[in-house]
C-alpha cells in the first residue's frame, strides 16, 4: 500500500496520508507524491476540486523527524517545497478533513486550504519553536492574519496544541464533527463543489485571495532559507535527537 493514496471520482481528487505506523508523518517520498498529484488536478479538466484527508485518528504528524535528521530539504526544488508551493497557487477548491493529531506541516498546510472540517478529536500544534526551527509554509503571515498576533505568538512560539473548538472559534475550521464523520462530510461538500461551475469558483478563489499569492510565496522562500539554517543547527539536532531516543530535549547548552 501507497504511504499516499489518490482517487479520483465525480471531479474529486482525495489525497488520503496513510502512513498509519509513523502516524502519517511525511517523507520525501510522500511530498513527491502531493507535489506530483497536485499539478496533476491543477492541469487536469476532469479534477475540480481537491480533498486532503488523514485517519479518524490521525491526520499528520508532520515532518519525518528521522528525515529532518539525515535527509533535510536542500534546495528549493525538494519535494516539501514543491508540494507546499503546489498547494499555495492551487486554483481550484482545496478542502481538508483533520481528524486527531495535526503537527507542524499538518496544521500549516490547512492555511492553504480553502474549507477545513474537522473530528472533534483534532488537536493542531506548530511546535517549530519546541524542535529549534521557526514558521514553514507561510504559516509565519498567515497565522497572525487569522488568529490576531497574540494569539498567533501563543501558537507559535509556545507551540501547544489547540483542540477542534478552538480552531473553529478562530476560523480555521468550517465545522467540527464526530471523527467517523469528517471524512465523510468534506467528501461530500466537495462533492457539491464539484458539481458547481468550475469557471466561478476559481474566479472566486483568485478574487478572495486578494493578490497575496506573491506575499505567500515570497514569505514561504524566506521562511525556507532560516528553516534549512535551523534544520543544522544545535538546537534542532538536539530535539531531533531526543525524539528519536524518546527522551525530553535539554537546550541549556545551545
Ligand atoms: N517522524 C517520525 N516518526 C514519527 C513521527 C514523526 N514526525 N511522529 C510519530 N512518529 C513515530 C513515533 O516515533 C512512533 O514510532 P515507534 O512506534 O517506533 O515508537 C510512532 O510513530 C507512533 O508515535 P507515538 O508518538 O507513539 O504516537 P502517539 O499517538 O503517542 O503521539 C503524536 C502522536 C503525533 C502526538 C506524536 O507522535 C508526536 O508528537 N510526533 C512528533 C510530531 C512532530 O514533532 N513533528 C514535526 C513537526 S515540525
Amino acid at each position: 500500500m501507497s504511504d499516499i493514496l489518490v482517487h479520483a471520482e465525480d471531479g474529486v481528487m482525495t489525497l488520503t496520508l496513510n502512513r498509519l505506523a509513523r502516524k502519517n508523518s511525511l517523507t520525501a517520498d510522500m511530498y513527491a507524491a502531493l507535489a506530483e498529484a497536485i499539478t496533476q488536478a491543477r492541469d487536469d479538466a476532469s479534477v475540480r476540486v481537491v480533498l486532503l484527508q488523514g485517519h479518524e485518528t490521525v491526520f499528520c504528524a508532520g515532518n519525518d523527524i528521522g528525515d529532518f535528521l539525515n535527509a533535510p530539504a536542500s534546495s528549493e526544488d525538494a519535494p516539501v517545497f514543491r508540494f507546499l508551493r503546489g498547494i499555495a497557487a492551487f486554483p481550484k477548491p482545496l478542502l481538508a478533513a483533520v481528524c486527531g493529531p495535526a503537527v507542524g506541516i499538518g496544521t500549516t498546510m490547512l492555511f492553504h486550504c480553502d474549507l477545513v472540517y474537522a473530528g472533534d478529536n483534532a488537536a493542531f500544534s506548530m511546535p517549530f519553536v519546541n524542535l529549534g526551527l521557526c514558521p514553514e509554509a507561510a504559516s509565519s503571515l498567515l497565522v497572525p492574519q487569522m488568529l490576531g498576533y497574540h494569539r498567533a505568538a501563543e501558537a507559535l512560539m509556545l507551540g501547544e496544541p489547540f483542540m477542534a473548538e478552538a480552531a473553529l472559534e478562530v476560523g480555521l475550521v468550517n465545522r467540527v464533527l464526530t471523527p467517523t464523520e469528517a471524512n465523510a462530510y468534506a467528501s461530500a461538500q466537495a462533492r457539491k463543489l464539484a458539481a458547481k461551475p468550475i469557471t466561478s469558483l476559481v474566479e472566486t478563489k483568485r478574487l478572495m485571495k486578494g493578490g497575496q499569492q506573491q506575499a505567500v510565496l515570497q514569505r514561504m522562500a524566506e521562511e525556507a532559507e532560516s528553516f534549512g539554517r535551523m534544520l543544522k543547527a544545535p538546537a534542532a539536532k538536539e530535539a531531533f535527537t531526543a525524539f528519536m531516543e524518546k527522551r525530553k530535549p535539554d537546550f541549556s547548552k545551545v
